[in-house]
């Protein structure tokens, strides 16, 4: 079923005491209230088992930032699918653009880490958007459908009914520089139709689409405005409690 989702990427953020004091800030300002959206919080891996005995029973639930592409083994400094499921965690962010950038993953790898995720009975979400470059030649449309073709449209449609996706365009992350409502909207309603065309308009219209890139209390209430705008993937709002609630309650 679509849902209305902010979830917070907090990157390579917060240390041990940083990280309990976020989780305990947001505890007490949710929990107990009516929430309208769905509460994700994804702190670095180190953090997750604290994470979900410290919102056990509450509203926040928990995502990895990223997991392995190998089951399990000799991979020195992964962590799987199956770890993450052990330590409480629900959702798991897969092809990050920073993971796609910095550490040279793929639609490939995507692919492969969505399964796993699945496998394990966790969510991902997957995370699809173009460069500047790529947008300044006319060509978003074209690299955001090859993400979703290459990466998840090997899935049934009953697993990929599982997926959460978050269009994050690379030229928005971290830079202030946010898409407009009508920017964002127009992608994922393409990215909705390219859906509804391989797997029917019933999964289509359940997909949560979330947009990402310089989300922040000021303007998310218009960009969770549009029709096919679900919710957002926040980086550097998810990292102060006010932000991240206004954020939130730009659902209210
Ligand atoms: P940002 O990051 O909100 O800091 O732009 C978003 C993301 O990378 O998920």
């Amino acid at each position: 079923m679509r849902k209305n989702i902010v979830a917070g990427n907090w990157k390579m953020n917060k240390t041990l005491g940083e990280g309990v004091d976020l989780i305990e800030e947001l505890n007490e300002q949710l929990n107990g209230t009516q929430v309208k959206c769905e509460v994700i919080i994804a702190p670095p891996f180190y953090l997750l088992p604290t994470a979900t005995q410290l919102t056990e029973g509450g509203v926040i639930k928990v995502s990895a930032q990223n997991c392995a592409d190998k089951e399990s083994g000799a991979y020195t400094g992964e962590v799987s699918a199956a770890m993450l499921k052990s330590a409480g965690v629900s959702h798991v962010i897969i092809g990050h653009s920073e993971r796609r950038a910095y550490y040279g993953e793929t639609d490939e790898t995507v692919k492969t880490k969505v399964e796993l995720a699945l496998k394990e009975g966790l969510t991902p979400i997957v995370c699809i958007g173009e460069k500047l470059e790529e947008r300044e030649s006319g060509k978003a449309f074209d690299v955001v459908k090859g993400q979703i073709e290459n990466g998840l449209f090997g899935l049934s449609a009953e697993d990929f009914g599982k997926v959460v996706l978050a269009y994050e365009p690379v030229w928005a992350i971290g830079t202030g520089k946010t898409a407009t409502k009508e920017q964002a909207e127009e992608i994922h309603k393409f990215v909705r139709d390219t859906v509804a065309a391989k797997y029917g308009t019933q999964v289509a219209e359940d997909l949560t689409i979330l947009y990402g890139g310089s989300c922040k209390p000021s303007n998310a209430k218009e960009l969770f405005s549009m029709p096919n705008v679900d919710g957002g993937l926040i980086g550097g709002a998810s990292l102060k409690s006010e932000d991240f609630m206004g954020i939130i309650k730009a659902f209210e």
